[in-house]
């Protein structure tokens, strides 16, 4: 089985130092068997980042290229359990033996997008966003605190939800719209699942029942 993971940048970072152990090794135990790759996000720190330069920068593809400094900083923090070089690229990673640890790639989209795209590139079984919330959500959680979970969504409401373009750095959606119209045109079996869970994370790896949202497509 291969799977690729989009583990956002709000769930792998540094405020969260004492998960990393904990998602490295379901990540070894679970490469016994199975091909994992590994999309990480950049979270708070891109964000961070994008907001200063955003004061005296205007060009959207520097800022960009500034998140995904930040998406390959965070990778590295997992990567000091597996020392690989971080690929750049799809083909790179998708030439290297897995389980495959990486970041962004090029401006114009998130981690998710990545995620995707190597996804279409290995023919994965399966694709996992892993996320700091329990799925995805009628309304926005953290503002709207009634908001209600959906066990699962299509993926044509998804992208009607998200949109199919990049607007600028830093964006923030629950899937972002390029990887919706990859996972909508590749029929990729999607889910979104709260990764600061690791049983949760397991459980959608495997395909197992898990309290997150799965994408139909
Ligand atoms: P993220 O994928 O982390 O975006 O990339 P995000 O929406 O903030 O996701 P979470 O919060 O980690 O889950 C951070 C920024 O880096 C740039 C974009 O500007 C993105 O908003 N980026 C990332 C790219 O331009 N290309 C990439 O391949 C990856």
């Amino acid at each position: 089985m291969k799977v690729v993971i989009s583990l956002g940048g709000s769930v792998l970072s540094p405020e969260n130092a004492s998960y990393i152990p904990e998602v490295a090794n379901l990540i070894i135990r679970v490469s016994q068997e199975h091909d994992l790759y590994i999309v990480v996000g950049g979270g708070k720190t891109a964000r961070h980042y994008i907001t200063a330069a955003r004061v005296f920068c205007t060009d959207e593809q520097y800022l960009d290229t500034i998140g995904i400094a930040a998406t390959r900083l965070n990778a590295l923090l997992i990567n000091a359990f597996f020392k690989k070089p971080i690929p750049e690229t799809i083909e790179a990673a998708a030439a290297m033996q897995p389980p495959v640890i990486m970041g962004g790639t090029v401006p114009g989209h998130s981690t998710d997008a990545v995620a995707a795209m190597l996804a279409r590139r290995v023919s994965a079984d399966r694709l996992v966003i892993a996320t700091d919330v329990d799925g995805i959500y009628e309304r926005d959680p953290k503002r709207y605190p009634g908001a209600k979970k959906l066990d699962s969504i299509h993926i044509r409401e998804l992208r009607a939800m998200a949109g199919d373009t990049w607007k600028k750095a830093g964006m923030n959606a629950v899937i972002d719209g390029i990887a919706c119209r990859i996972i909508d045109e590749e029929k990729i079996s999607t889910c979104v699942v709260n990764g600061k869970d690791v049983k949760m994370l397991e459980n959608a790896i495997y395909g197992e029942e898990f309290n997150g949202t799965v994408v139909e497509v």
